[in-house]
């Protein structure tokens, strides 16, 4: 008899009184946006990662076209993504006319392997790429420090897609904690609250960066390019007066998604907690069943565990099985380069045989700090069941 009455998704937001009570007071207050929620929220996330400046916007897609931006990606200028991630990670280059060149993955981290990266970069004339979007991909953290000094030898900047790492880190070649996002390798890197991730604002983005140019360069842009800065202005009438001096955007978060995201955040840190329980409680029951195969983690990396991706020979079988028993399992991610509107870029199936090996037998099983021990052996058994 079926124990679990309530589908059970691959990731889900918490929301608490708590967070409640802050959006309500935010909703009685003054401002709904363009208030004070919003430096409060950048200055908790910066402090969280360990960055110097935070800059919120209204989801990460908005957040990384901001970044392509202020990089100064132009169109024509070649930059390098990984194709295993969300669409987004690309796209950005693509909203900016530049083209989309994909580096293929590590079999184990699944993340950009770096000596694909520097056979790509030898093989062209220095000069040709402008620079790499790694992501740390299910939140796994790339290994930052090495791929600032392969991007130094070619004069690349470095875009991190961190959507699924806020709490991720990794142990530098110094024995230093290198969280995800903390700007000390990448220029600049970018988060997401959607609802699946770690922390939810509903929609909701934060880019971070320690570089004070391209941060002025980033609030510029989310508001229209508008300044009331005297030091940027051609003319100045009165107190009213502002200038546009650029061509941006309005991609801004709102004081009521702030404040939920300031409550979301002081529990960020129990959550990462939670989520390596669980991950290590799937590890301790499927590590040694023959047919799967359990994340790797490398010894100096803290996964931050958005996803819990395992790797199975039948994965149509148990996807189908475990959806018919309530476990809404999901695939992350067809690979990017095999998406009709990347093929039309040139790229095709074949390209990149790694990335299109793990996509055959990838499966995302329920992961989220709620996810209870009665629903995740409910999981557990089912997979079990099946894979035997
Ligand atoms: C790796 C990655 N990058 C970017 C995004 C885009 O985030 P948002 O939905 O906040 O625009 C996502 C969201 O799923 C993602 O997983």
């Amino acid at each position: 008899m079926d124990i679990i009455t309530t589908p059970i998704p691959y990731g889900r937001q918490h929301i608490t009184e708590e967070d409640i009570r802050m959006v309500v007071e935010t909703l009685q207050s003054d401002f709904l946006t363009q208030g004070p929620k919003i430096k409060e929220f950048e200055e908790a996330f910066a402090d969280y990662v360990g960055a110097k400046y935070a800059v919120a916007v209204n989801n990460a897609t908005t957040g990384l076209h901001l970044a392509a931006t202020v990089l100064n990606v132009r169109p024509n200028d070649k930059i390098i993504v990984t194709p295993m991630t969300f669409a987004a990670s690309a796209n950005c280059i693509r909203y900016c006319g530049g083209d989309v060149v994909f580096c293929d993955i590590d079999k184990d981290s699944y993340l950009l392997d770096l000596d694909k990266l520097r056979v790509l970069l030898e093989s062209s004339p220095q000069g040709t790429y402008k620079g790499i979007i790694p992501v740390d991909f299910a939140g796994y953290p790339v290994n930052l420090e090495n791929l600032r000094m392969l991007a130094n030898e070619y004069g690349l900047w470095i875009l991190e897609d961190a959507c699924h790492a806020p709490g991720g880190y990794f142990i530098d070649s110094n024995g230093e904690k290198q969280y995800c996002g903390n700007g000390k390798f990448a220029d600049i890197s970018v988060f997401s609250f959607h609802p699946v991730k770690h922390i939810a604002t509903g929609e909701g983005g934060m880019i971070t960066t320690n570089n004070k140019a391209l941060y002025d360069k980033l609030c510029l842009y989310r508001t229209h390019g508008i300044t009331k800065k005297p030091m940027q202005m051609r003319e100045n009438h009165g107190g009213w007066y502002n200038e546009m001096i650029t061509l941006g955007y309005n991609y801004r978060l709102t004081d009521i998604q702030a404040a939920l995201g300031i409550s979301q955040l002081k529990r960020a840190n129990e959550g990462v907690v939670r989520r390596h329980q669980i991950a290590q409680n799937y590890n301790d029951a499927l590590k040694k069943i023959k047919g799967i195969k359990t994340p790797f983690v490398e010894k100096g990396h803290y996964h931050a565990y958005h996803l819990y991706v395992i790797q199975v020979e039948e994965r149509l079988g148990l996807y189908n099985y475990l959806h018919a028993n309530k476990i809404l399992t999901q695939v992350h991610y067809v690979p990017l380069h095999l998406m009709p509107y990347y093929q039309e870029q040139g790229n095709k199936k074949g390209d990149l045989p790694i990335v299109e090996k793990y996509y055959q037998h990838c499966l995302s099983l329920p992961m989220f700090p709620t996810l209870t021990d009665e629903e995740q052996n409910w999981i557990i058994r089912k997979v079990i069941e099946f894979v035997k």
